[in-house]
C-alpha cells in the first residue's frame, strides 16, 4: 500500500451515473488486476474504494457510477486537480490458474476490474470470452474496450434494450476453461451456481479503512474469517461460503 497525491488529468462521463477517470503520477508503481485504490474526498471520513480499470507505470484508470456524496464529488473534479489516494490495495486476480479460454463475467460496476485482467490475459496469448451484464441500455459500458483489446465480447440487459435480453448467466459459452467474475451479490451468486469451472470472485463489499485495521469488511470462507480488504477483494470459488 502506498498513499500518494494523484493528479486528475481526465474526468468523463462515459454511460448514465458512470464516470471515467485518469490519474496521474511519475510516482505511480503498476497496479495488479482485480486491485483497488481507495480515495479520499473532502469532508468524507472513510475513504472510498474504487477498483482499476486500466493501469501502467505513472498512469490509473477509474470507472465508477455515482451513488452518493463521496461518487458525486469524484464526478465534479476537473483535470488539473489532485486527490489523496490510496494505491495496490487487494490481493487481486491470480491469473496462473485462467487455463488457454477464460471467461469474464462482469455485471454493471462489477465491470471495470475486469479490463485490467483481459488485457493481460491476452498478452499472454489467452483466448479471452466476456460477458457484460447490465439493467438497460443507457448504462452500458466497455463493450467497444475489450473487443478493441481481441476478446470475444456478449452484451446482456436485463431489459432486453441491448445485447442479449437477461442476466450474464443466460449468455455462458459452451466452452470456458476458467471464470473470473465481479458484479452485485445477487449475480456472484447466479455465478457460482451456473458455472461448471473453477474461478474466482471480486467482492466489494462495504468497507472502512480499507487496508485490514478496522475487520469492518470480515467475511467468514471455508478456511476461516477473511478481510476483503486485505486478503481479497478477490477469492476462489471453493473457498466462498455463502450465508444466505
Ligand atoms: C474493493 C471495492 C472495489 C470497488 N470498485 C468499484 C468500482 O470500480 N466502481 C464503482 O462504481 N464502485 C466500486 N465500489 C463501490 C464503491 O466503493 C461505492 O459505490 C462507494 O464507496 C460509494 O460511496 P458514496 O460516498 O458515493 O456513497 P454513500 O452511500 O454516500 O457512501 C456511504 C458509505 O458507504 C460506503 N459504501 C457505500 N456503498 C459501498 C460499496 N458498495 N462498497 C463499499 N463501500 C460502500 C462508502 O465508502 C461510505 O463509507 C467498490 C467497492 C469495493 C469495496
Ligand atoms: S475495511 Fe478495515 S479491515 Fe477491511
Amino acid at each position: 500500500m502506498k498513499q500518494q497525491i494523484l493528479k486528475v488529468t481526465e474526468n468523463v462521463r462515459i454511460a448514465e451515473n458512470v464516470w471515467k477517470m485518469v490519474l496521474e503520477s511519475p510516482e505511480l508503481e503498476e497496479q495488479k488486476p482485480g486491485q483497488f485504490v481507495n480515495i479520499k474526498l473532502d469532508g468524507l471520513y472513510l475513504r472510498r474504494p474504487i477498483s482499476v480499470y486500466d493501469a501502467e507505470p505513472g498512469k490509473l484508470t477509474i470507472i465508477w457510477k455515482t451513488i452518493g456524496k463521496g461518487t458525486r464529488q469524484m464526478a465534479g473534479l476537473e483535470a488539473g486537480e489532485t486527490l489523496d489516494v490510496l494505491t495496490g490495495l487487494g490481493n487481486g486476480y491470480d491469473l496462473s490458474k485462467s487455463g488457454d479460454r477464460p471467461l469474464l463475467l462482469g455485471g454493471g460496476v462489477g465491470v471495470p476490474p475486469l479490463y485490467l485482467l483481459a488485457k493481460r490475459l491476452i498478452a499472454q496469448g489467452k483466448q479471452v470470452t466476456v460477458v457484460l451484464g447490465f439493467n438497460t441500455k443507457a448504462e452500458v459500458f466497455g463493450e467497444a474496450e475489450f473487443k478493441a483489446l481481441g476478446c470475444g465480447v456478449t452484451v446482456t440487459t436485463a431489459d432486453g434494450s441491448c445485447g442479449i435480453k437477461g442476466f450474464v448467466t443466460d449468455a455462458l459459452p459452451e466452452e470456458y476453461s476458467y471464470f473470473y467474475t465481479c458484479g452485485p451479490e445477487p449475480m456472484l451468486k447466479a455465478v457460482y451456481r451456473a458455472t461448471k469451472t473453477g474461478g474466482q470472485f471480486s467482492f466489494e463489499e462495504r468497507m472502512g479503512c480499507g487496508f485490514g485495521a478496522c475487520m469492518g469488511c470480515s467475511c467468514k470462507t471455508i478456511t476461516g474469517y477473511k478481510r476483503i480488504c486485505r486478503e481479497g477483494p478477490v477469492l476462489e470459488k471453493e473457498e466462498i461460503l455463502w450465508t444466505d
